[in-house]
């Protein structure tokens, strides 16, 4: 007799294929794939174990399981991204957002603090949106402007913005950096930006290579963008504003040299759950 494909058989074969292809997370990466073919959360596979699966569904699975295989990112197959407790709209237009970025969004929520009157936040390099979003859904005064090089990235930000209800405190502007904002000031720069070192982005992993260049590529050292930021900010800082980066393992100590040097104090490099270096802040003297 032919065994029944039921969900619990096909999350255990799917996670022994993914597996031996060397993907990440394999039982994960079955579960988010299997939940988005059959239009559930996850949970409720755990609830319907026992299911067997109609052929149509076993179709859409599969189709999901050779291109992950072929190297697509998962959350771009789902298109769908957990952060911060909310679920963002992702698909190759933007970087898939990572959990370590949380930690700027702690960050910058420290560095907002609980004053009522307005914060004026500026989310460079926005992406998906999910750092300037999220610091607006935590924080009832803060109104927002994001801002990308990409035109397609933003559009993606807005739809977040629409689907989180955010867009009443949020401002899209396309261009290079600060050129955008060029006269304003803020009250917190918050960003992610593109930071890896140029020679270092073929040695990463094939779905990372699949996100947006633009999203990674940060110059010899990885510190072109973060560079002009740093040395730019004060411009667009009120007196006592404050600033939050979020960058890569060795590149603290160029941080706080770089922070220093632009006039902010309290300077300091935050480490993630790995330990690794990975969010830099700093505020100008009253
Ligand atoms: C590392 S991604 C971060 C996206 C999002 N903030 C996140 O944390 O997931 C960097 C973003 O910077 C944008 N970007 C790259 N160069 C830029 C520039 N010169 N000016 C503005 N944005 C830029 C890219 O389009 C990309 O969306």
């Amino acid at each position: 007799m032919t065994e029944v494909w039921t969900i619990q058989r096909l999350l255990l074969w799917t996670s022994d294929f993914f597996e031996r292809r060397g993907i990440d997370s394999p039982r994960l990466t079955a579960e988010l794939l299997l939940a988005h073919a059959l239009g559930m959360e996850r949970v409720r596979l755990y609830i319907e174990f026992d299911r067997p699966l109609e052929e149509s569904e076993r179709a859409r699975f599969r189709d999901l399981v050779r291109r992950r295989a072929a190297g697509e990112p998962t959350y771009y197959l789902t298109g769908r991204r957990s952060f911060f407790g909310r679920v963002f709209q992702v698909d190759e237009r933007v970087l898939v957002p990572r959990p370590e970025t949380e930690h700027l969004v702690d960050a910058a929520l420290v560095l907002l603090g609980d004053r009522d009157d307005e914060r004026r936040v500026l989310d460079l390099c926005a992406g998906s949106g999910c750092v300037g979003l999220t610091i607006l859904a935590e924080h009832p005064n803060a109104c927002l402007c994001a801002t990308d090089l990409s035109p397609d990235a933003l559009d993606v930000a807005r739809d977040n913005a629409r689907a989180l209800g955010l867009t009443e405190r949020v401002e899209f502007l396309q261009g290079d950096l600060f050129g955008p904002v060029a006269g304003r000031r803020f009250d917190l720069v918050a960003s992610n930006p593109p930071y890896v070192p140029r020679g270092e982005i073929a040695n990463l992993a094939p779905e990372v290579r699949r996100e947006p260049a633009m999203a990674l590529d940060g110059g010899e050292d990885g510190l072109d963008l973060i560079r002009t930021i740093v040395a730019g900010a004060p411009e667009f800082l009120e007196p006592g504003g404050a600033i939050c980066l979020e960058i890569g393992e060795g590149q603290g100590a160029a941080l706080l040299e770089m922070l220093r040097a632009a006039g902010f104090t309290g300077t300091k490099i935050e480490r993630d759950l790995a330990g690794l270096e990975r969010v830099a802040v700093g505020r100008l003297p009253e």
